[in-house]
């Protein structure tokens, strides 16, 4: 193995779902030296780190990104080779509640990091800063939605919806701005809905896998037949890191792995994976499923074009929805303490993002 020998990565955001796929990757599958940058908020949770601590090429640091100095610091410290940034809040449905800490992580910490990263790039040494790199980890909701038919590629135009898609796409044009005016050799990539191990039971897939366990009703927003296109957290890591290692500077990479599924035959697929696992008391969990207020701004249908991920850089998702899923359903089984701890420290799964209903 000799991928990123010698290298070391700064990852913010490395204690969050896909950052920490991300740090697990790199630590299990490359040679790189990975610092792991978090402030820790709700969305965090060091346990999805398991064995980290005691590998000698891994440090974290608790730090926000929107921390000039401490950022600075930690430049000065690690020296690093490149930067891989999702450090982010995440969560649309919250962002309708209160999008300010969307505008201050996603907004002002991307600039911040932004800044930093380029004081220190313009100070390294010519080699150094030639193969430099500063990775900008972003979503396919920065298109705004498709229509029944199509696909996002990379030419698609901007057209955020969420305040949260609208932070996104706002850090995607600085991260854009300081390669085309600074020179920072930057790279996005905009990537589809992910689901796998160690996803906050806020999102989809995990809420309905716990309250299906817990045989509580199943709220699916509206009438279901929105539609977003899944792909396995881990082929979402490998990903990231070819694109880091071998992407053209200046460019940005969609991410997706042509899994295009309504939301309903999302929670009915979990549903019947749930009722193979362990029988419900009642018969089937798809009648715990039940129907409720549609989101703000829904938007209706995502999907990627990755043709140019398979075809620059090889890539290829090893997961169809049907395996991840599996997968994904039986963790969340057997892994009952790492969300059980999530709720017990005061996550009660309530409904968030009607703010935007109310006069
Ligand atoms: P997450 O909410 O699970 O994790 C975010 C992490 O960032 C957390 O550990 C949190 O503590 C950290 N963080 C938040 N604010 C910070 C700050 N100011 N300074 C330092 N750390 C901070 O998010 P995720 O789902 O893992 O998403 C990671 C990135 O990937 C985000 O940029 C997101 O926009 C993007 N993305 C997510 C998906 C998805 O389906 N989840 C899809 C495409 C792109
Ligand atoms: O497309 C990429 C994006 O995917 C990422 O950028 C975001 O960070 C990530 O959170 C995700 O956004 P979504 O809004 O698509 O994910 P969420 O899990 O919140 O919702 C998925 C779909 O399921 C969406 O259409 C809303 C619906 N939904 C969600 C929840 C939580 C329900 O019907 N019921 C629910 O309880």
């Amino acid at each position: 193995m000799t991928r990123f020998r010698g290298a070391t990565l700064l990852v913010t955001g490395g204690a969050g779902f896909i950052g920490s796929a991300v740090v697990r990757h790199l630590l299990r599958d490359t040679d790189a030296q990975v610092v792991n940058i978090d402030k820790l908020t709700y969305a965090a949770n060091l346990q999805s780190l398991p064995g980290a601590d005691g590998n000698p090429r891994y440090r974290f640091e608790q730090v926000d990104i929107c921390n000039a100095v401490d950022l600075r610091k930690l430049f000065e410290k690690y020296q690093p080779d490149g930067v891989m940034n999702l450090a982010a809040e995440s969560h649309v449905d919250r962002s309708i509640d209160g999008p300010g800490e969307f505008i201050q992580t996603n907004i002002v910490g991307t600039f911040t990091l932004l800044q930093e990263a380029l004081r220190y790039w313009r100070a390294c040494e010519s080699n150094k800063r030639a193969a430099f790199r500063f990775l900008h980890i972003s979503t396919d909701e920065v298109f705004g939605s498709l229509g029944q038919e199509g696909l996002f590629t990379e030419e698609s135009s901007y057209a955020p919806n969420s305040p949260y898609s609208a932070s996104k796409a706002s850090s995607d044009h600085l991260v854009r701005a300081w390669r085309e005016t600074y020179g920072l050799p930057t790279l996005v990539t905009n990537c589809s809905n992910n689901y796998g191990p160690y996803h906050f039971p806020e999102k989809l897939i995990p809420h309905m896998i716990i309250k299906g366990l817990a045989g509580e009703a199943l709220p699916v927003y509206g009438s279901g037949q929105n539609v977003r296109d899944w792909l396995y957290v881990d082929d979402h890591a490998r990903a990231l890191s070819l694109v880091l290692e071998r992407g053209r500077v200046g460019e940005t990479y969609n991410v997706g792995g042509c899994n295009e599924r309504t939301n309903l035959y999302v929670v009915e697929s979990i549903c019947d994976l749930l009722d193979s696992i362990a029988s419900h008391g009642d018969g089937s969990r798809r009648k715990l499923i039940s129907f409720v207020t549609d989101r703000p701004g829904h938007d209706l249908r995502y999907a990627i074009d990755a043709t140019k991920l398979q075809t620059e850089l090889g890539w290829r998702a090893a997961e169809t929805f049907e395996t991840g899923l599996a997968k994904t359903v039986q963790w969340y089984v057997d892994e009952q303490k790492w969300w059980r701890s999530i709720l017990d420290s005061g996550y009660a799964g309530n409904r968030a993002g009607l703010a935007g209903t109310k006069p």
